[in-house]
């Protein structure tokens, strides 16, 4: 289980960090992180690398899970609760992630692109959930990365001890958050979100 589990997980790892990249385009604006998406999609809308992609995803939910519930009873370390909750938030995450973006494709017939994926980011008050639900799972990300780090890690890099790097890969996921919520709001802004997508925020 474990294995099929570390698996998955490096596949959906490579997909996060060009996802969470294209997200950092919003820095540059809306035009940017579009032109950008479009170019990634041409590697992960592909009906193979989708597949897998989901089929990942679904073995992550499934295996984590069991993990979690394996696991629970007997966990102390701060790094290892970390492991536990982050895994189960992303489960949850991902359910909730995934079952808008393909609702928003294939039901209400809209481009999933950055307006899809922040417009609840930039309305008050359904930002008072987007907020919280998109931070812990960027934070829950690397959170589930600095634990898995802090287990397997043996050497010192750079003088840093394994410990030490994976509060670092933690204080990394903070800064990104934030830097990501900068780009995906203009700038805490606002990003004016077009009438058809008016939809997702009850307008
Ligand atoms: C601010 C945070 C995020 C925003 C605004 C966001 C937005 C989006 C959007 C717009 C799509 C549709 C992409 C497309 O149609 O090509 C998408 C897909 C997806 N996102 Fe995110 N996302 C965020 C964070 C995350 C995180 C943290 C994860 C994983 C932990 C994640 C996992 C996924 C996956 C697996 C897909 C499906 C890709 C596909 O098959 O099309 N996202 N997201």
């Amino acid at each position: 289980m474990k294995q099929i589990h570390y698996i998955s997980g490096v596949i959906i790892t490579i997909f996060i960090s060009f996802h969470l990249f294209n997200h950092s385009y919003s820095l540059f604006g809306v035009e940017e992180h579009i032109l950008l998406m479009d170019k990634f999609r041409m590697v992960y809308r592909n009906i193979f690398a989708e597949t897998l992609l989901l089929i990942a995803v679904f073995i992550q939910i499934f295996s984590g899970i069991r993990l979690f519930l394996k696991r629970r009873k007997n966990t102390t370390g701060f790094f290892e609760k970390l492991q536990l909750w982050s895994g189960l938030y992303l489960a949850i995450f991902f359910v909730f992630h995934l079952g808008a973006v393909f609702t928003g494709r294939f039901f209400l017939d809209l481009d999933t692109n950055i307006y899809f994926g922040v417009a609840g980011l930039n309305t008050f008050p359904v930002n008072l959930f987007f907020i919280p639900y998109y931070g812990l799972a960027i934070l829950s990300f690397f959170g589930h990365i600095s634990a898995i780090h802090d287990v397997k890690m043996k050497n010192n890099v750079l003088g840093f001890t394994p410990r030490k790097q994976s509060v670092l890969i933690l204080l990394f996921g903070v800064i990104l958050t934030l830097t990501l919520f900068y780009g995906l709001t203009n700038r805490y802004r606002g990003i004016e979100i077009p009438a058809e997508y008016h939809i997702l925020i009850g307008k």
